[in-house]
């Protein structure tokens, strides 16, 4: 198996993720004769246990056919990476696509599971998945937006707002998020960083990666720019049913879904404990400390731990000096009665998951996750 490239920032800098969150690898995989074959042809999709149907058209994804047909499984990242999207193929064949290996193991697809956001049926198909009440009647729309306001927030950090045409609003759950459509159509994701309910602009966080749209954001875009947008995507958002107490974890700028759940919560005057611990490197990654300090003076259900992995003497730190799911642990060795929602470096959502399920005791269940990873195409196949 090859090794993705090492992750740049801007201007070639490199995004150095602290070392324990280790890289993944790819699996590339596509049956081009049978795609060819099926490429023509629509499929019938029966999803268990709802009995719901739905019916996938030329070359779409599983996924993709289910939500343009008002049917919400569940799903993050939709490029094969953060394993959200996971089900089982009861009955019919597919070609699995290209994903990650950490999302889908040999074990698990050996056993009869998918990443629907990468699948494509080869003829009929029976599947078994999570569908996402809460997500449903919210449509997903395509639309123009303008640049409203810019405010750099740290050098690697931008908050953008964006108005929509006159007379629209986005219905979103907070915590989704959209896809800007780039003018040679590629899509970057990027969460709503602030709640429906917060009026009419929309606002999103965004951080140099050093890729084209990151770069453009940061270089040459410009107040009153128009972009054009496609969502609200994912089902990563407070489960309001429950009385659990909350822990919200988000490393760098997996604070802006964060964000607009707690907006949203204290908005809904929802009863619950929440504690967020945010991370990063350096203190200019907490890019909106203020803020975070402020709520936590202002609720008393509310807890903030900022957590720094590698202050750097300049930042006069004296806080908690860890990795961000590593302060959790250390504060909660029995997660059992707990929710986590955590957001943000696809390997600190990754490492999160394992520790917390498998030695602090949470529930599977009571981990909800957005990863943000990166939408540049997966390195080209492995030799098999
Ligand atoms: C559901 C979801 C929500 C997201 N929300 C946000 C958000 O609110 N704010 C935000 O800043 N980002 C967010 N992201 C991540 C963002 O969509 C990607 O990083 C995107 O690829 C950035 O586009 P780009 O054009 O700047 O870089 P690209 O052109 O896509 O990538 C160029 C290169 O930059 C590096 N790179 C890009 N993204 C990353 C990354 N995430 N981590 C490490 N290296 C990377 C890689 O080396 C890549 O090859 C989200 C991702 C997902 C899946
Ligand atoms: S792996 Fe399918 S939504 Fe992320």
């Amino acid at each position: 198996m090859r090794i993705p490239a090492p992750p740049t920032g801007s201007r070639g800098r490199r995004i150095r993720y602290p070392t324990c969150y280790t890289r993944r690898t790819h699996v590339r995989e596509r049956s081009l004769s049978l795609r060819a074959f099926a490429f023509e042809m629509s499929s019938q999709v029966t999803i268990q246990p709802s009995g719901h149907r739905f019916t996938i058209d030329g070359d779409e994804t599983v996924l993709a056919a289910a939500l343009r047909e008002g049917f919400n499984l569940a799903h993050g990242c939709r490029n094969g990476a953060c394993g959200t999207c996971k089900g089982r193929l009861i009955a019919g064949a597919i070609d699995y696509g290209n994903y990650q290996s950490s999302a889908l193991s040999e074990a698990e697809r050996a056993a009869g599971l998918a990443l629907f956001c990468c699948a494509r049926p080869l003829g009929d198909l029976e599947i078994e998945c999570r569908e996402i009440a809460a997500v449903k009647g919210i449509r997903i729309r395509k639309m123009p937006c303008r640049v409203e306001h810019m405010q750099r927030k740290a050098d690697d950090v931008m908050i953008v707002r964006l108005r929509l045409p006159q007379n629209e609003r986005l219905q979103y759950l907070a915590g989704q998020y959209l896809d800007i459509i780039t003018q040679d159509g590629q899509r970057r994701s990027f969460s709503l960083a602030n709640a429906a309910h917060a009026g009419e602009l929309l606002e999103l966080h965004i951080r140099n990666y050093g890729g084209v749209f990151s770069r453009h954001v940061f270089e040459r875009m410009k107040v009153r720019d128009i972009l054009r947008f496609e969502g609200p995507y994912g089902t990563f958002f407070l489960r309001e049913e429950g009385a659990k107490p909350v822990i919200l974890l988000a490393s760098g700028t997996g604070f802006a879904p964060i964000k607009a759940i707690v907006e949203h919560a204290f908005h809904a005057g929802a009863a619950r404990l929440m504690r967020l611990y945010w991370g990063g490197r350096r203190r200019a990654d907490l890019y909106l400390n203020e803020l975070a300090e402020r709520w936590a003076a202002e609720h008393p259900d509310f807890a903030y731990i900022p957590v720094l992995s590698e202050p750097a003497p300049d930042d006069g730190w004296g806080g908690r000096l860890d990795l961000v799911h590593r302060a959790v642990m250390a504060d909660f060795p029995d997660l059992s009665g707990y929710q986590v929602y955590a957001c943000g470096n696809p390997l600190m959502v990754q490492a999160a998951r394992a520790d917390f399920i498998q030695r602090c005791g949470l529930q599977e269940a009571e981990f909800f996750s957005d990863a943000f990873t990166p939408a540049s195409a997966p390195p080209p196949p492995a030799p098999r």
